[in-house]
């Protein structure tokens, strides 16, 4: 896979002006990045390309879920302890501002940060300093902040529950991730992308793409954006046992077109086939369905489903309806 942002496809003028601002910005490399975009629309992709092609690419990237990880572990995490700060703190931990050094550091979901912890970060942000947990020492931080979010960061910032100060701090320089369906006439590029890098793993020809299925794939709107994008095609490619792909092989689900101008949607269904189907597999399909309804806004999916955020993140988890991005890299 290539590193940097040449990996990036998509000729639609939003990408391409998305695109255009990463590049401007990767060479800068202090400023602060905030990227927003639906579930699955590229933002790891974007924030590793940033970092990969700018001149820190020889530091660490560290990727930090915020919404992944419990808030006091989160805390430790990010800015570190020192032994005995608290009963399990048995020896002294660096935090990951720390661990980045003069690399990036990026924090997935920003917009699940617990209130308690968004001053600390502000902080962080505007004095480039940390205090480890318990540490009296102030340490210099050295790392670009590439922080993600979903479109409802601003929503949460009208609620109260993002620090309005905070949120002006990150986006300092926002780059928009168009969602696939405003987009349609990059999908049969990128599901031509996704057949070549297949094809490449697996060391095949790539699959063609038969009319039907390209009809198909052009009349959907992808909710899941090009997340939902690359399982459908790779789902297909296991499917067809030929050297093309048929409509028949691409496991669309039902249209979801969510029209902007609209407020009350399409009916969504959980279907339970004749042979059944177990508690969790609805369960899981409830969370997603809804997820959809509120296009990735979990603070109103957990609303609606009647469940707290971190219950909701959990469950999440467990299902596997997102990819975690903890987890340290050089
Ligand atoms: N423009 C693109 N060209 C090629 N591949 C892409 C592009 N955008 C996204 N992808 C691929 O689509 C998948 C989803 O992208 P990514 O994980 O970056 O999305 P995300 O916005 O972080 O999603 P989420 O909000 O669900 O975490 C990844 O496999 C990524 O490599
Ligand atoms: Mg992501």
């Amino acid at each position: 896979m290539p590193l940097g942002l040449e990996g990036i496809v998509g000729e639609s003028e939003a990408l391409r002006d998305a695109l255009d601002r990463a590049r401007k910005v990767a060479s800068s490399r202090l400023t602060t990045v905030l990227i927003v975009g639906e579930t699955g629309t590229g933002k790891e992709l974007f924030a590793r390309g940033i970092h990969y092609a700018g001149p820190s690419r020889g530091e660490p990237f560290v990727a930090v879920n915020c919404a992944a990880i419990p808030e006091t572990l989160l805390e430790s995490e990010l800015f570190g302890h020192e032994r005995g700060a608290f009963t399990d703190a048995r020896a002294q931990k660096r935090g990951l501002m720390e661990l980045a050094g003069s690399g990036t550091l990026f924090l997935d979901e920003i917009g699940e940060l617990p209130p308690r912890l968004q001053p600390k970060l502000l902080r962080a942000l505007e004095e480039r300093r940390v205090r480890r947990l318990g540490g009296l020492q102030e340490i210099e931080i050295s790392c670009r902040i590439i922080a993600a979010a979903n479109t409802s960061l601003h929503d949460a910032v009208t609620r109260l529950e993002f620090r309005e100060d905070l949120y002006y701090r990150l986006n300092v320089f926002r780059i928009t991730l168009p969602p696939l369906r405003e987009r349609q006439g990059d999908v049969e590029l990128l599901a031509r992308h996704f057949l070549a890098e297949l094809a490449r793993q697996q060391e095949l020809e790539p699959k063609m793409l038969e009319p039907d299925a390209v009809a198909a794939l052009r009349a959907h709107t992808w909710p899941g954006n090009l997340r939902e994008l690359k399982n459908v095609i790779e789902h297909a490619a296991i499917l067809s046992e030929g050297p093309s792909i048929r409509a028949e092989h691409l496991m669309i689900q039902q249209r979801t077109s969510i029209p902007a101008s609209r407020a009350s949607g399409p009916v969504r269904e959980i279907q339970i086939p004749p042979e059944g189907k177990s508690l969790d597999a609805i369960e899981k399909e409830a969370v997603q369905l809804t997820l959809q309804i509120t296009r990735g806004n979990r603070s109103a999916a957990a609303r609606i489903l009647g469940i707290s955020r971190p219950t909701l993140a959990r469950k999440m988890r467990e299902y596997g309806l997102y990819q975690p991005a903890n987890g340290h890299e050089t």
